[in-house]
């Protein structure tokens, strides 16, 4: 599990909310009574929640502290936050919208915990999630290209994951339609337009990149020789132009409803 720095997650929160916007879109429940967030981040999308169901009580549980201190600012009366790794997670009571944007390609082997989550649902309850699937793009594989290079192999053995990451689009379905729950799957490639210089670092920065930084911060030295290989590779991958630097990313998405019945 990498560190989460706020500030660096926050830049492209633009383009970042997107996905969790189309996730939500497809989730059709009018007064829902408990949504929970799992994976909430800095909570400004769970907040975004609270504005849709002004009834509901929401809570947001992530793992990380500096992300959770970012997501009291969004706390209210009827928001709430608090620290809890999501793999081990369970609800006081039934769950009418459990939402989890971002957050599964972080957890090994997730495809059984989405099952469980289901079996919180309330019956006609809900599931959405989104992770990305973009683990074979040049921002990645260039990643895991220097990671496996001298000076730095020796140090990063392991700590990049690959396509595994994630599951196909086809086995999400799978998993939740053998809850007995309707299931609404489907992928799309975002094509970005990221302003400013370095764009493509800027973003990894603030999620896949963690996992490097994290297991360099003790060799600030060797951590900028990284980036500057890595980087290197990246402006030839991603070319800034005059209006900006393209960025395809391909992200899935599942929604799961129960049935009424709570089969
Ligand atoms: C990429 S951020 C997404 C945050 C938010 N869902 C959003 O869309 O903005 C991933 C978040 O998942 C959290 N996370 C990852 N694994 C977790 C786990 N096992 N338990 C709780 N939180 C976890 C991290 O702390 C981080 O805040």
């Amino acid at each position: 599990m990498p560190s989460w720095d706020p500030a660096a997650y926050a830049q492209y929160a633009d383009e970042r909310a997107r996905p969790f916007t189309d996730l939500m879109a497809r989730v059709a429940a009018t007064a829902p009574h408990t949504v929970v967030d799992l994976g909430c981040g800095t909570g400004a999308l769970t907040a975004s929640l609270a504005r849709r169901w002004p009834d509901a009580d929401i809570l947001g549980v992530d793992s990380s502290a500096p992300m959770l201190e970012r997501a009291a600012e969004h706390a209210g009366p009827r928001v709430r936050f608090a620290a809890g790794d999501v793999t081990t997670w369970r609800p006081s009571e039934p769950v009418d919208v459990l939402v989890t944007n971002a957050v599964l390609q972080w957890v090994p082997d997730h495809l059984p915990l989405l099952a469980r989550w289901v079996g919180h649902l309330a019956p006609g309850g809900w599931l959405a999630m989104q992770v990305p699937g973009n683990f074979d793009a040049p921002s990645h594989a260039l990643m895991r290209e220097v990671a496996a290079q001298h000076p730095f192999a020796a140090r990063l053995a392991g700590v990049l994951r690959g396509a595994d990451s994630v599951a196909e689009p086809s086995s999400y379905a799978t998993v939740l339609a053998e809850q007995g729950c309707t299931v609404d799957v489907w992928e799309t490639t975002y094509l970005h337009v990221l302003p400013g210089p370095d764009a493509v670092l800027a973003w990894v920065r603030g999620t896949g990149l963690r996992p490097v930084l994290d297991a360099l911060a003790d060799d600030p030295a060797m951590s900028r020789a990284f980036v500057a290989a890595y980087g290197e590779r990246l402006h030839a991958a991603y070319p800034a132009r005059s209006w900006g630097t393209l960025l395809a990313f391909r992200r899935i998405f599942a929604v799961a409803r129960r049935t009424s019945d709570g089969g």
